[in-house]
């Protein structure tokens, strides 16, 4: 016995800094996510968190960006770092924006709603899912100031899809963003485990059905073709951005056919399994769309998503030719445990570690981040 003794600590106290209740003084996000499962319906959790088959890509993603390497400037006398862009023409705060996420209310009662006040709050775009809980309008009419992109499922009935993307481009959304790696629902083992049901009472905001799912309707096989970007930039009046793409020659067919940007993505891991990642893929479309103008004349835009967890993560997507990148799961588990402020500190979170690791490489502005800032691992 040493004769020393534990002293009761009193409810409400500060933790001490080797607590493990303690929130750590950076973005935990592993941490974050057990939070979040400790909160969710665990058949909700694994929606959120699953991917298809066997979860190769959705395991290999986070890591995918990982096999590049920075190689930072010295010497450039950089003392103020600045993370804003323009995306399509909109200002942004920072390159980090959310993903379109379907049914935002199971992680949080004000769902979508939340979502986007978190994410102006960090001046970040979101992309609302045509599976949201909450209108086209409502979500619009939120945050009316602050830059939105709608996203498009082809649903069960041309007249109502066409009718969203009207109503997008009547509501002030930015761009419409038609996602075209859904033909289906990619086999999400996990789902078929619990044999999970969305709950009876989830408001289908945008559906015409319940039933009325993206990729269960019954002609699911009757998918869109490169012929239905043009028709969508008209029907919405909006810029088209086509999320999805894996490949050069499809993204440069798509640029042909009037896509103003090119999303690439595996969707989270949630549709082909094994998929090459979006890491892996981004440079074949970078190169396959340089040079590229967008129907209003301006260079194509070239976004990606997947497992981006850092702000270095961030730097070595934008450093191998992306716009901005997107944050799905995170801003689920951000949402799940603290509503828009959640959402916000991951958004917030992850543009800090960017500004850090931009002074960290000399780079006081993203514009100057270029191919030559990563090499191989
Ligand atoms: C729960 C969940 C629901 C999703 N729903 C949609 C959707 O409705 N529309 C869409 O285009 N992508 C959807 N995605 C894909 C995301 O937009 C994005 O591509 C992906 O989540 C990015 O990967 P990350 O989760 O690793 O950040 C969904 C992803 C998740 C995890």
């Amino acid at each position: 016995m040493t004769g020393l003794t534990q002293r009761r600590r009193d409810p409400g106290e500060e933790p001490l800094p080797d607590d493990p209740d303690r929130d750590p003084p950076f973005l935990d996000l592993d941490r974050l996510e057990r939070e979040a499962r400790g909160v969710l319906e665990p058949g909700v959790y694994d929606y959120y968190a699953g991917g298809a088959e066997t979860e190769t890509t959705l395991a290999e993603a986070p890591g995918s960006w990982r096999r590049w390497r920075l190689r930072p400037h010295v010497l450039r006398g950089v003392s103020e770092v600045d993370t804003a862009t323009t995306l399509l023409g909109s200002p942004v705060d920072t390159p980090v924006g959310v993903a379109p996420w379907a049914y935002q209310a199971m992680a949080h009662p004000e769902g979508e709603l939340a979502t986007a006040r978190g994410a102006a709050a960090t001046g970040s775009m979101m992309c609302v899912s045509t599976s949201a809980n909450h209108t086209v309008e409502e979500v619009a009419r939120t945050v009316p100031e602050a830059p939105k992109w709608y996203q498009l499922y082809r649903l069960h009935s041309p007249e109502h899809t066409a009718d969203l993307a009207r109503r997008a481009g009547e509501a002030g959304y930015r761009a419409l963003v038609l996602t075209v790696d859904l033909p289906l629902l990619g086999r999400r083992k996990r789902d078929l485990v619990h044999d999970f049901a969305l709950p009876a009472d989830l408001r289908m905001a945008n559906h015409p059905t319940a039933s009325d799912r993206p990729g269960l309707s019954a002609n699911a096989s009757a998918t869109w073709t490169f012929d239905d970007i043009g028709r969508f930039a008209e029907l919405s009046g909006l810029p088209v951005v086509v999320k999805g793409v894996l490949r050069g020659d499809d993204a440069a067919r798509c640029v042909q056919a009037g896509a103003s940007a090119v999303w690439v993505s595996t969707h989270g891991g949630r549709q082909v399994d094994p998929a090459v990642s979006s890491a892996y893929a981004l440079p074949e479309v970078v190169t396959a769309v340089r040079g590229e103008t967008a129907p209003d004349g301006s260079d194509v835009e070239v976004y990606a998503d997947g497992g981006v967890r850092t702000g270095s993560d961030v730097l070595t997507a934008l450093a191998l030719g992306a716009r901005a990148v997107f944050l799905g799961r995170p801003t689920a588990w951000g949402l799940a445990t603290g509503g828009a402020d959640g959402v916000a500190r991951v958004l917030g979170g992850l543009t800090d570690e960017l500004a850090h690791t931009m002074a960290l490489c000399g780079l006081a502005d993203v514009d100057e981040i270029g191919a030559d800032l990563v090499v191989r691992a």
